[in-house]
């Protein structure tokens, strides 16, 4: 073991919180409006809280106002079964569902600005697969700050949890989790600027790490999105549950792949071919544009495929266009500007005259760590960690099963922070007791990236790793294709083992981070691309173009282990149908439905 590695401090606090975004910082919010004064400490990759993934949200979060004429909370809950392609457990999709107003109300109270009509009403916008009177007609559920929602909420939370007294450890990962038998009472901390490994003891921790689109090539992620809370569970001997389950946002501006509100499509942008034909019709009869995301990325991905895409001559890579240029100028100003600007800054285009290039790009993972309806890391179905809680795109409860409605992320890690929050109070009290061991997985760890010989390159493991991740587990997969990612994998990681850093200092070193994030992506990675292998089935956003429909034999959340690297072990959650199950009116709706938009 190499002999610089030390725990240099213990910290001790009530509630740790790993990664400071949305997800995060709600649920600190909810714990100093329970219990003023408790020990906060929020743990953060980026050099700011402000610079989470959830500062990049867009479009809105969907929430029903039950004062509402026309639209209903039980319409909402029917969307999502229906958008889930009936794989979200309906518990939680009942449980966050009825909580979605008054979380509204929650951010308005604390100084949110959502944008409002000229009679001061918040104003809705509608998404895909989001409808009234079970899939009449579109709903308009979202409420929004124009098009950079997350910022609204970000800065919204950011000032409660400062209030409150949060402390922050900026520029740190957490590296391994630490256990007193089942229950878990704190993490061990890398402090990247100062190099120096931190044990911090909680009563309770809540892992809210964000997601994991690094392991594509193309994604609307963060740089720091790596998947690190999937890694660390999967270390811990924990499952990740519907790993398979990726979802790829239709409109990736082409090129970096940076997401193009799907707000474009819900203020009437229209998807057009290379012969500039609009062709969601024949795909989505219906909702055409505004039918859910797994749909339209395939129909626009089939475009290309049968020769109906357009080279974009600097990226070399093909796409279809979505039109703005018949929306007024007002939309184009004022609900749309961002996205605007993002198409002025990266391509040089101006919507209001110009196609806009796009094509699909990696956005969320419906898969994570399974919890139950507090957040409650889960073992097993219906078996609880102690003291350990997920939220936010890392953890999967599901309310999203394999296919998530726009908006209903934002809505899910703002429910989902606040119960994990209240939840969490229920351990302050219990003292924690500290292993002995504490810090050896990662010091083994860290031993083994820092005296790596051999002159295989990070970075290029890492292209190689996403650009095989986008060809064979993107939007279309096959037995044949998820066999050569998995030996692509096995044979990435043995390359890893020859990375030799090119300097061994602790402080500030990038390469070293970059090292440690390559072992998460490879471990995501593997995870994703058994569960899929298992899943012969097509559903939601995994589609086996071996297996094009829906199989109900596989109607069960899949459950992958991989407590030793490359080893995975899968076994099986059963999905919530208690809205079915409780024979309520319309309750038929929630059964095995037929899935046509
Ligand atoms: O398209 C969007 O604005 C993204 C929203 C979401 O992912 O929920």
């Amino acid at each position: 073991m190499e002999k610089s590695l030390r725990i240099s401090r213990t910290i001790t606090c009530d509630v740790l919180i790993i990664g400071a975004g949305g997800a995060g910082l709600r649920c600190a919010a909810e714990v100093f409006e329970r219990r003023a004064g408790a020990r906060v400490v929020a743990v953060t990759k980026v050099p700011h809280a402000q610079k989470s993934h959830t500062t990049t949200a867009q479009g809105g979060l969907a929430a029903v106002d039950p004062t509402d004429p026309v639209d209903k909370p039980i319409f909402h809950m029917f969307d999502t079964w229906k958008g889930s392609d009936c794989s979200a457990d309906q518990n939680i999709i009942q449980r966050i569902v009825e909580s979605a107003w008054d979380q509204i109300v929650w951010l308005e109270h604390r100084g949110m600005h959502f944008s409002r009509d000229l009679d001061g009403k918040l104003r809705k916008r509608t998404f895909g697969g989001h409808t009234i009177d079970f899939g009449e007609a579109s709903a308009y559920r979202a409420v929004f700050e124009a098009d950079r929602t997350g910022k609204g909420i970000m800065d919204t939370l950011w000032g409660e949890t400062l209030k409150g007294g949060i402390t922050f450890i900026n520029q740190a990962v957490a590296t391994e989790l630490i256990f007193d038998r089942n229950r878990c009472v704190g993490a061990i901390v890398f402090k990247l600027k100062e190099g120096e490994f931190l044990c911090i003891a909680a009563k309770a921790t809540v892992l809210a790490t964000g997601g994991s689109g690094q392991v594509y090539q193309i994604t609307t992620n963060c740089r720091q999105n790596t998947g690190d809370g999937l890694a660390l569970v999967l270390k811990a001997g924990l499952p990740i549950m519907d790993a398979e389950a990726v979802q790829f946002h239709p409109t990736g501006i082409v090129g970096p792949g940076i997401l193009a509100s799907e707000t474009l499509r819900s203020v009437g942008g229209i998807l057009r071919n290379k012969d500039l034909e609009p062709f969601m019709e024949k795909y989505a009869p219906k909702m055409k544009e505004l039918a859910p995301r797994d749909l339209v990325a395939r129909a626009i991905e089939t475009e290309i495929r049968e020769g109906r895409g357009v080279m974009n001559p600097d990226y070399g890579v093909e796409h279809v266009w979505i039109d703005l240029r018949h929306l007024p100028d007002h939309i184009h100003d004022v609900q749309i500007p961002e996205v605007s600007s993002f198409f002025k800054k990266f391509l040089n285009i101006d919507p209001k005259k110009e196609l806009c290039p796009i094509r699909p790009s990696n956005h969320y993972h419906m898969g994570g760590i399974p919890t139950d309806e507090n957040g409650a890391v889960e073992r097993g179905p219906g078996e609880i960690v102690e003291g350990l809680f997920a939220i936010g795109e890392c953890a999967s409860a599901s309310f999203h099963g394999f296919n998530r409605l726009g908006t209903n992320s934002i809505l899910e890690l703002i429910t989902m922070g606040k119960f994990a929050g209240e939840k969490a109070l229920e351990y302050i009290d219990d003292p924690v007791s500290l292993p002995k061991d504490a810090g050896e997985i990662t010091f083994s760890h860290f031993s083994k990236f820092l005296n790596a010989q051999g002159k295989e390159k990070i970075g290029r493991i890492r292209s190689e790793l996403q650009a095989m991740m986008t060809e064979k587990v993107g939007v279309f997969r096959s037995e044949q294709g998820l066999i050569q990612a998995m030996e692509a994998i096995k044979e990435l990681q043995e390359r890893s083992e020859r990375a030799a850093l090119s300097q061994r200092s602790l402080k500030m070193n990038q390469e070293l981070v970059q090292r440690w994030e390559l072992d998460n992506l490879l471990a995501v990675s593997m995870v994703i691309v058994c569960s899929g292998l298992h899943r012969r089935e097509s559903r939601g956003g995994h589609f086996r173009e071996d297996y094009p429909e829906r199989n109900d034999d596989f109607h069960y959340h899949t459950l992958a282990y991989m407590p030793i690297s490359g080893d995975v072990k899968l076994g099986r959650r059963p999905i919530d149908m208690s809205i079915f199950e409780a024979r309520g009116p319309d309750y038929e709706k929630f059964g095995l439905i037929e899935r046509k938009y």
